[in-house]
């Protein structure tokens, strides 16, 4: 294998000092050294304009031009070069000096310190090598960040144009269908005439399509409200016992009419939670109505434990359960489980989350299939 060629500048006035450097060079194996010696910092730093080093020894008493008026030049130039200066005995004292006016180290020239030169250039070189690959690096990563947030801006933009997009067409539906219910209520209760009873059947089902939609947009309209962060809560104390109580009551007659019971574990006591109390209200409706809509047989469990500084809630059922694979996805928009047949979107646990997370809460929900699901969340007191 051929040995790599490292071009060497010895700036140095005593050509004594410079021959005895080259010579113990060139019984160094590691590398096939071309070496340049010059006499003056000035001839270095015209050498060096016009010639690419490896690396440059640089005798820091020279006559004229010093050390450290060298490496200052070297600096305002922007000449890449790796220097090591070698300083008379007893110049050790300027070494720190020197290492931060951009010399990558020193050597002192003891008697035969020219033994040290081939260690010395392997390591600077080394550290040189490393530096300019870190700055490389740095810069990379500077150039990869600004593309990123580049297209992190323009993706955001792109973002709020599609919420804004779905805010106002959502909101456009929302006054057709009032008009449509209100003209078909109307026609329901006989002011446009005598409604047979298959009339009134068809009218039935056009009434329970016309509520999804109008749930449906309010879901959306929820959901384009909490994303642009137009969401705001009216908060106020209050014992969500009570509430919990409230909206389980609700649902009493829809889960009787599927012989399934709702079992309360609630403390003895009151728990107040500061909290708006619609959302609030929006979040027990969409647990309690999942569990009570997918389950066809046991219990739906109501849970409140009142815990230090927050309020924890449980609905637990024993329904058919949600794949492992499904616990996280779930809490997406229009996301559903396939095998559940039942109605609806896929907008009431993400809306649920978005508001507990609205109010500084959690929420997760641990499940096995066949057993049945416990949705558990917590909110701040
Ligand atoms: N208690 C539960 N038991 C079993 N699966 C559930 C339960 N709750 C939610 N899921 C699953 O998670 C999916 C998403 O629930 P989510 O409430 O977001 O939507 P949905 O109830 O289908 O529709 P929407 O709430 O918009 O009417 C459901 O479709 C169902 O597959
Ligand atoms: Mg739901």
């Amino acid at each position: 294998m051929s040995k790599e060629k490292l071009k060497v500048l010895i700036v140095e006035d005593n050509p004594t000092d410079a021959l005895v450097v080259k010579k113990r060079l060139q019984k160094d194996s590691a590398f096939d050294y071309e070496v340049t010696h010059v006499v003056s910092g000035e001839e270095a730093l015209l050498s060096m304009e016009n010639n690419t080093y490896d690396i440059a020894l640089l005798d820091y008493n020279l006559p004229k031009m010093g050390g450290m008026e060298i490496l200052a030049e070297i600096k305002r130039k922007n000449i890449e070069v790796p220097v090591v200066m070698v300083t008379g005995q007893g110049d050790e004292i300027v070494a720190a000096q020197l290492i931060k006016e951009g010399a990558l180290d020193y050597l002192p020239k003891r008697e035969n310190y020219e033994d040290a030169v081939p260690f010395m250039i392997r390591k600077t070189i080394a550290e040189f090598r490393s530096m300019l690959e870190r700055a490389r690096l740095q810069k990379e990563i500077a150039l990869r960040k600004e593309e990123l947030e580049k297209t992190n801006a323009k993706l955001m933009e792109l973002d709020r144009m599609k919420s804004d997009f779905v805010a106002n067409v959502v909101h456009e539906l929302r006054t057709p269908l009032t008009i449509i219910k209100g003209n078909l209520d109307n026609i329901d209760k006989g002011f446009a005439g005598e409604v047979h009873p298959k009339q009134k059947e068809i009218m039935g089902d056009i009434f329970r399509v016309i509520s999804r939609l109008s749930r449906l947009v309010n879901d959306l309209l929820d959901l384009s409200k909490i994303e642009s962060g137009k969401m705001e809560l009216n908060k106020e104390c209050l014992d969500i016992v009570k509430l919990a109580e409230e909206t389980a009551k609700t649902f009493e007659t829809l889960a009787a009419s599927k012989k399934i019971g709702i079992v309360r574990e609630f403390p003895s006591k009151q728990v107040i939670v500061k909290a708006d109390r619609d959302k609030l209200t929006q979040v027990f409706v969409n647990f309690i109505g999942n569990a009570v809509k997918f389950t066809d047989r046991g219990n739906v469990t109501v849970r409140i434990i009142d815990l230090e500084g927050e309020a924890q809630v449980e609905i637990q059922d024993t329904g058919p359960g949600i794949p492992e694979d499904q616990t996280d996805k779930i809490f997406d928009k229009f996301v559903r489980v396939v095998a559940e047949k039942k109605e609806g979107t896929g907008l009431g646990l993400p809306i649920a989350k978005d508001i507990i997370v609205l109010h500084k809460g959690r929420v997760r929900v641990e499940s096995e299939t066949g057993k049945g699901s416990r949705f558990i969340f917590v909110i701040p007191k």
